[in-house]
């Protein structure tokens, strides 16, 4: 067998949403080709989520062998394994390994209740003390709790609970393992020592064992397995490193490793993320603080639920006949309704959009909260419509920003990126909401990317993170606000500001 650093190629894995992507990436960090294969979540009642593990898996074998065809490579040209994914979504496996109930997701908002439980149990205070977070809806020990209180039959059998990247490395490895960043969107994992929680496993009831053991992102948490290979293609034996989850993979692959440079990423979720040398924790939790897949480091982050999904709800339900002129000239939805946003001045005429479709977390932590068009006049078009949620979804991202400078994180540059970068009109949108130019790095292929750069580290190509980003980590392009349009941005977002105050209270009355 080769060593591992005379193979050529990294290969990374995310376990995202909407579908399982494996990129395979040269020694210059240089795209070779790349596959996602596709999967539904599914909603049992309305504003649950769920998916089953065993097709994320399924999806990664089709994706890796894809992949590797696509790059021309075979498995014996991959010199290490990078993995990222969904954050936060609970993963229950038996005795022998086999998973108990559907993973329930990160985006699921039915745990309202475990999380006033926990705020009780432990104290709001003491939580972020303990774990540098509030409970959230999202956070997975509160998934953990809903089963223990609604499936006893479910719970009784639980032996393991893991996170969606860290099933896939169980699969690929037969390792029980995971890495700083994703076990820090756990709340049983204290962020500032980079280790699992014992007061908070204790408040919850949580036994040590059924949790994987923790590694920094970059190093090496197992190996490709025989049976793994036999279904993915990759050699046995090929190192996997621990990875992050998805938000600290993408900020890696778009080079957020130093103090002053931030992300605005808008997939189905849109985050402002910043890297932070010390810890920062927001007192009232309106901000996430994990751990940064740069060992020893932590970042900060700000989640808008519904970003990418708010426009995917627009498409799904109202975009007939985009869809149509879709399928006869093979032009993409999205692009079609991104030249209708354009044709629409900034401000869309006064009409305002809150993306609040999933509830939401920065700055509200509302998980009651609900989508508002406001302001809607006979002027208003579809058109309008559209780009007020681009518009309302970067409003959104503005309240992140807007935090992270109240806790003196510096914003010298900002990169975009995710579906939202590849729209001009959003990347301008963004801009102008922001005030200040974004760029979008060469690489577009998201935490993928990142985790192969993880991979990179792994495999002994580089001796660091930041060494492999400075190597590989390259601006494309810059978009600078229009300055014609920054007025009726200010109103746009001082409209948006006014809102949320005055319907929170309704979203109660009308759960
Ligand atoms: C991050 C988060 C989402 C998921 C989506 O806190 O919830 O970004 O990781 O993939």
């Amino acid at each position: 067998m080769a060593m591992a650093t005379d193979r050529k190629a990294l290969l990374g894995i995310d376990v995202g949403t909407s579908g399982v992507k494996a990129v395979v990436i040269d020694r210059e960090g240089r795209t070779l080709g790349q596959a996602t294969v596709g999967y539904e979540v599914s909603q049992p009642e309305p504003l649950w989520a769920e998916q089953n593990p065993e097709d994320w898996w399924e999806a990664a074998c089709a994706a890796i062998r894809l992949a590797l065809a696509r790059s021309d490579r075979r498995g014996e040209d991959i010199a290490g394994v990078g993995l990222t994914g969904q954050m936060h979504s609970l993963v229950l496996l038996d005795e022998a390994g086999h998973v108990i109930r559907p993973a329930i997701l990160w985006s699921d908002q039915r745990t309202e209740e475990e999380c006033a439980e926990i705020h009780e149990r432990v104290g709001f205070e003491r939580t972020i003390e303990w774990v540098a977070n509030p409970a959230l809806t999202n956070f997975t020990a509160t998934k953990l709790l809903w089963v223990k209180k609604h499936e006893p039959e479910h719970y009784a059998r639980i032996r393991r609970a893991l996170l969606p990247k860290d099933f896939i490395r169980y699969r690929l490895t037969g390792e029980l393992a995971t890495d700083v960043s994703d076990a820090s969107g756990t709340l049983w994992f204290d962020v500032k020592r980079r280790a699992w929680s014992e007061p908070m496993l204790d408040a919850l009831g949580v036994p040590r064992d059924w949790l994987p053991k923790v590694y920094e992102s970059p190093e090496v948490s197992g190996r490709v397995s025989e049976w793994a290979a036999a279904r993915t293609g990759l050699l046995p034996g090929t190192p996997v490193a621990a990875g992050a989850g998805d938000q600290a993979a993408g900020a890696v692959g778009n080079g957020i490793v130093r103090k002053g440079v931030v992300s605005s990423t808008i997939g189905t979720s849109g985050v402002v993320f910043a890297h932070a040398d010390e810890i920062v924790r927001d007192e009232k939790g309106r901000l996430h603080t994990f751990c940064h897949a740069v060992p020893g480091k932590w970042h900060v982050m700000a989640v808008t639920q519904s970003a990418g999904g708010s426009l995917q709800w627009f498409r799904n339900q109202f975009a007939d006949a985009e869809r149509a002129v879709a399928a006869q000239t093979g032009r993409d939805v999205y692009d079609l309704l991104s030249d209708e946003a354009r044709r629409v001045a900034a401000g869309s005429e006064g009409l305002v959009f809150l993306p609040y479709l999933m509830g939401e977390r920065t700055p509200h932590l509302d998980p009651q909260a609900k989508g508002v068009f406001f302001g809607i006049t006979p002027r208003h078009t579809r058109a309008h419509f559209v780009r007020a949620i681009l518009e309302g979804v970067a409003f959104s991202l503005r309240d992140g920003l807007a935090l992270m400078r109240d806790l003196r994180l510096t914003v010298e540059e900002i990169r975009v990126s995710g579906g939202g970068a590849k729209s001009e009109v959003w990347r301008e949108i963004q801009a102008g909401v922001f005030g200040q130019p974004v760029a979008v790095i060469e690489a577009n292929e998201g935490p993928a990317f990142g985790a192969a750069i993880l991979a990179s580290v792994a495999a002994g190509f580089f001796d660091d993170v930041v060494t492999a980003v400075d190597a590989w980590v390259r601006v494309e392009s810059i978009t600078h606000p229009v300055a014609n349009d920054a007025a009726a941005y200010e109103r746009g977002y001082s409209l948006y500001r006014a809102l949320y105050p005055a319907v929170r209270d309704l979203y109660r009355a009308n759960p």
